[in-house]
């Protein structure tokens, strides 16, 4: 027996994962990316999207409650509020996930905007983020309406109106478009199903474009790289690099303390619901993401609404275009940055603005009533 070794069983957690691993294939994910992956700068696209799983989620709980006809909505909303198992917590919690997932994708658009990421070969994956930019306001605008307060019905108004200024295809958006089923409803199924399809689907590209070009490199390194490598590989060479899990498991922690501060401002601020609907009266002001268009209603009339987030997408989407600095350097593309700087300090200006203004009447028809 003496000198007889034998090889130590592998455990039974080391088996359960060989047996996972053999059928998923989990191992191909341990592909390497560069080690600055896991600085958060870097990871708040990956927190937005754990977010936007926390909110379909909560979503698809509430939407067991929710009732899309205009004479019940309101009740079905105060149902989840004082009836419904956990309602009023999972819809303070979709509430809060809504706004702080906003504010995380504004970072990271912010931060991909910083960093020149959107240049060569990303300019398409950076166009199809002004996509996601554009659903995320969509599911804020109709999620606003399904509350059918004062406020949202002061939304379905805008909308309507809207629509109308559109022509042809805006009669989508308007009550004109069929009897057969109210506005309110097939916004509904907008917030519920055409968004989050759209979302999701616009999602799976840009991962796939990640995944494809793989993340951008820091600010200014692609100009030390050799011809035949890429940024990427170029940022792993010089800085190392961490397996693609390594990088999940980051954002799976960051999302989960996103998730925590949501909880814990869902327990502790409720989700507004405002008063009861008076037709016919124009006195609420939009949420915090719409403020500061709100101004150019009074100054500009309701065509402000569809012309400038028309304008801000069509120039967002321009901006790999515009970037002639041929680096992402921050010190090359100064000029670009600032400009940035200034319409963000602009917007904040005219938010602010907005919030301490006396709410006016733009909805033809309103006046004197
Ligand atoms: C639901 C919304 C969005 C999700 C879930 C999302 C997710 C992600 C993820 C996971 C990455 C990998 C790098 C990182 O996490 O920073 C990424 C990269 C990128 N995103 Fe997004 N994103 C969203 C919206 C946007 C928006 C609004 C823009 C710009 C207008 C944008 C432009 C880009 C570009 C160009 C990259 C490649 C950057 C690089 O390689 O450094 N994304 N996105």
């Amino acid at each position: 027996m003496a000198g007889k070794t034998t090889a130590a069983r592998p455990s039974v957690v080391d088996r359960v994962w060989r047996w996972i691993d053999e059928r998923l294939g989990l191992e191909d994910l341990t592909y390497p990316v560069p080690a600055h992956a896991n600085n958060v700068l870097y990871t708040l696209g990956g927190i937005t999207a754990f977010g936007v799983v926390a909110l379909i989620v909560t979503g698809i709980y509430l939407t067991q409650f929710y009732h899309g006809d205009p004479t019940q909505a309101r009740e079905s909303i105060e149902y989840i509020i004082t009836t419904a198992r956990l309602g009023d917590f999972v819809r303070n919690l979709h509430f809060w996930m809504a706004n702080l997932v906003t504010i995380t994708l504004l970072l990271h658009a912010l931060r991909v905007f910083v960093t020149g990421s959107y240049r060569a070969p990303r300019e398409l994956n950076w166009i199809v983020g002004v996509g996601l930019l554009s659903v995320m306001v969509g599911l804020l605008f109709t999620g606003t309406v399904l509350k059918w307060d004062q406020e949202g019905w002061e939304a379905l108004q805008h909308n309507e109106e809207v629509g109308e200024l559109l022509g042809g295809v805006g009669v989508w958006f308007t009550a004109e478009f069929t009897t057969s089923t109210p506005l309110l409803e097939r916004l509904f199924i907008a917030h519920v199903a055409i968004l989050p399809l759209l979302l999701v689907g616009l999602m799976a590209v840009h991962f796939y474009l990640v995944k494809h070009h793989g993340m951008s490199s820091v600010p200014g390194h692609e100009e030390q790289r050799a011809r035949e490598l890429t940024d990427t590989e170029a940022a792993m060479r010089s800085e190392g690099y961490v397996p693609f899990t390594s990088h999940l498991l980051h954002v799976a922690g960051w999302g989960l303390l996103l998730t925590a501060a949501g909880s814990f401002l869902a327990l502790v601020v409720a989700a507004p619901l405002g008063d009861v609907i008076e037709p016919g009266e124009e006195k609420t002001k939009p949420p915090w993401i719409f403020l500061p268009l709100y101004p150019f209603e009074d100054w500009i009339g309701i065509r402000a609404l569809l012309w400038l987030p028309i304008a801000a997408l069509v120039g967002m989407a321009a901006v790999p275009f515009i970037d002639r600095f041929g680096s992402s350097s921050l010190r090359r593309r100064w000029a670009l940055i600032a400009a940035a700087l200034v319409i963000i300090a602009a917007l904040v200006a005219l938010g602010i603005y907005a919030l301490t203004s006396t709410p006016a009447e733009h909805i033809p028809g309103m006046e004197g009533e």
